[in-house]
């Protein structure tokens, strides 16, 4: 079979190093890609939101599945239009990805379906918004209803934050605000396929989204990640699945829109148990680049199996029992404007040592490797426990020589500290 895959990110990155190990593979192409993408697929220059040209080039080239990376071609119905023209999918139809689109959607089918999540109101205007800030103690959280990469989020401490937050909302393209209860405990992602039907449990992680040591400063799309998130206990897990994940494929496939592909809830585990903060409709970046590392199953198998109602049939997927540690090294600026351009080199030395340097903003400049984005490289190294893995993450992180990067040094501290306590 002849496959597409769609994104050029560090988790593309991490799918095309998975996808091209398939026995069911023919030829991977990717598009657009990045350097470190074409070292397992060979590239077509077209851009993720380029549907009639992602169309045409798998009209031409006998593709007849499209794994879909990211979430924005999702949300603008990518998916759909494969799907009319016979084209497999990897990833939901615009309908279902609402659950990553629309912060508002995803808490009305939280509420209808009693599903845990944070209180809310969704509010359309700022005096409304303000208004109804009188009704949440401190912190609250306030959310733009819209795809922000992580950005759209504020957990303000002050009225006069919280104030500002909404302000900035509603001054930007943002017509519409989500106000939530603040939830207290530790965060922790679950990843799980499904076909609509049937769900399969895929695997956990826990990213680290400040940009700062010790988890301070500014959100990022997610600074470092490792898998499994031991936090999320088996139990922990059979609940969210149970109160959370399957009510929501449920009540999508009752409404007639039925949700493939893989569903990466984010949970806070609550004094009261986990609850939903948010759902979305791909892979975690950079989740996924500690997730593929350790499954040992043939990946392409599942994803055919969401696109065709099958995964019924298939048996669990085979994990490691290693943990994966991933430590994202980014272009100094970052969240705010990064300096592109600075040379990248040691990414062989690093992956001497058994690490794997999956890329995420680069490009070649006269045929050497550089920065063309904020996260630039995703260093991925394993071991028996998490301090093991972020020894061997931090080994390869110290053979690159990326003078304009720079990295945080404490990627799985949370779990490091339990497992000496
Ligand atoms: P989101 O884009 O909804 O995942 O929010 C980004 C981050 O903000 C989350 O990963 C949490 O760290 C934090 N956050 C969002 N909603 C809440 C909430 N209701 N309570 C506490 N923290 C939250
Ligand atoms: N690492 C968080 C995300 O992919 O949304």
């Amino acid at each position: 079979m002849n496959v597409l895959l769609v994104g050029s990110g560090g988790r593309e990155h991490a799918l095309a190093w998975k996808l091209a190990q398939s026995p069911l593979l023919t030829k991977l192409w990717a598009a657009p890609g990045n350097p470190g993408i074409a070292r397992h697929a060979e590239i077509a220059d077209i851009a993720a939101n380029d549907h009639r040209g992602l169309i045409d080039f798998c009209l031409r080239h006998s593709i007849s599945f499209v794994v879909v990376g990211p979430e924005a071609p999702l949300v603008e119905g990518l998916a759909d239009n494969l799907r009319t023209m016979g084209i497999g999918v990897f990833g939901p139809n615009k309908f279902p990805a609402q659950l990553e689109g629309s912060k508002g959607f995803t808490k009305d089918l939280c509420a209808r379906e009693n599903i845990p999540t944070a209180g809310y109101v969704r509010c359309e205007t700022r005096d409304g918004a303000l208004a109804c800030l009188e009704d949440f103690g401190l912190p609250v959280v306030v959310k733009a209803d819209g795809l922000a990469a992580g950005k759209g989020v504020t957990v303000a401490f002050t009225t006069e934050e919280a104030e500002g937050a909404i302000a900035d909302i509603f001054s930007g393209h943002g017509a519409s605000v989500v106000i939530e209860e603040f939830l207290e405990g530790e965060e922790a992602s679950l990843f799980v396929l499904t076909d609509g039907t049937s769900l399969m449990p895929f695997g956990s992680a826990q990213d680290h989204k400040r940009v700062g040591e010790g988890d301070t400063g500014p959100n990022t799309g997610g600074m470092g990640a490792y898998s499994p998130a031991p936090v999320l206990t088996a139990e922990l897990e059979a609940r969210a699945i149970d109160e959370i994940v399957r009510p929501t494929v449920e009540a999508l496939a009752r409404q007639g829109n039925p949700y493939s592909g893989v569903l990466y809830a984010g949970l806070m585990l609550t004094a009261q148990g986990p609850k939903l903060i948010e759902y979305n409709a791909r892979f975690g970046d950079p989740e996924c680049q500690v997730l593929m590392p350790r499954l040992q199953s043939d990946l392409l198998d599942y994803f055919i199996a969401c696109d065709r109602g099958t995964l019924g049939t298939m048996a669990a997927p085979r994990f490691s029992d290693e943990t994966a540690l991933t430590v994202v090294m980014a272009a100094q600026g970052y969240p705010g404007t990064p300096q592109t351009g600075g040379a990248i080199g040691g990414l062989d030395a690093a992956e001497a040592g058994g690490a794997r340097v999956f890329q995420a903003g680069t490009r070649l400049d006269d045929g050497k490797l550089v920065a063309s984005g904020g996260r630039v490289l995703a260093v991925t190294a394993t071991g028996p426990d998490v301090r093991a893995a972020q020894a061997a993450a931090y080994r390869a992180v110290d053979a690159i020589d990326f003078p304009t990067g720079f990295c945080r040094r404490d990627i799985g501290w949370r779990e490091v500290e339990r497992e000496e306590a």
